[in-house]
């Protein structure tokens, strides 16, 4: 009998990241001073963002050796890179979740790579579901910090220090002076913006009424299923973190309704234009 090919894990280590890097970097022709300083991925629905960039340079993600291809509706799979409000930045439109198949490593993948093209600055959105009162859907929240339910970490496995170090200190993962630089840009254009906790779950199904409750008594004040792996592999890679989350809707049992990823679509297209005017707002001051 025939034995069943065996398919070779897909390695996607340094070396990987490097060849992607430098294949962005052979495309983009970057000029002196033109290398991205600030990186952006963006959450669900908030890919209308992307066009904000000044001569923007996209690359589809499928022509980046080893990226891995976003499945998910609502994230395109894009690569761009261009000028926002002077600052040479890079936007990943799609990201890879960990609910979709993919391992940790493929998850942090696109953020390594930009780590190695030189950005010092990497601001994670997301879209999540209000637990705090203050949440509001259309709002926004900044990450003070996160807790890790979903059961993985990037950094466990077998550790290469060109990386960074192995137990990476997380008690301040999102860069005090970065939030405080939100907090005065959303006072500044009047946006409904608190700032809180961020619960990072598996997926893809929402959560129980019940995991809401027992999740806000451990000090969530949002919820999601992205951002966390992102986060901690930028953190290993010396990298300063920004965490937005728009909240798209009241998280389960908070409200009547039931939840739909068509409406954290619909609302992420809504809160997309707010973005936008404050990444023009805050991108300056980086
Ligand atoms: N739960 C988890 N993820 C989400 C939600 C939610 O309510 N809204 C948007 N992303």
């Amino acid at each position: 009998m025939a034995k069943p090919k065996s398919k070779a894990k897909r390695q996607l280590g340094y070396d990987e990241a490097q060849r992607a890097a430098r294949y962005i970097t052979t495309q983009a022709g970057f000029r002196p001073g033109a290398r991205p300083r600030v990186g952006i991925i963006l959450g669900s629905g908030l890919g209308a963002v992307a066009r904000s960039l000044e001569g923007a340079k996209q690359i589809p993600y499928r022509r980046i050796p080893h990226f891995p291809r976003s499945t998910v509706v609502g994230h395109a799979g894009e690569l761009h890179l261009g000028r926002w409000s002077g600052v040479p930045v890079a936007i990943l439109a799609g990201r890879m979740h960990l609910y979709e198949g993919y391992t940790a490593a493929e998850v942090v993948f696109p953020t390594r790579v930009l780590a190695l093209l030189g950005v010092e600055t990497l601001i994670v959105t997301c879209a999540a579901g209000g637990i705090a009162p203050q949440a509001a859907p259309g709002s926004f929240l900044i990450l003070a910090d996160h807790i890790n339910m979903q059961g993985q970490n990037p950094l466990a496995g077998a550790h290469d220090a060109r990386w960074g170090a192995r137990f990476i200190d997380m008690s301040q993962a999102y860069d005090p002076a970065l939030r405080r630089a939100a907090r005065n840009t959303a006072a500044a254009l009047r946006l409904k913006c608190s700032e809180g906790v961020y619960a990072s779950l598996l997926g893809p199904s929402f959560e129980t009424p019940a995991e809401i409750r027992a999740l806000r008594r451990c000090g969530a004040d949002a919820v999601g299923m992205s951002t966390v792996p992102e986060v901690i592999a930028a953190r290993q890679a010396g990298v300063r973190v920004l965490g937005i989350a728009t909240i798209t809707n009241r998280a389960a049992g908070l409200s009547r309704q039931p939840l739909s990823h068509e409406e954290v679509l619909e609302m992420g297209k809504t809160t997309s234009e707010n973005l936008i005017r404050f990444l023009d707002t805050l991108l300056p001051k980086l």
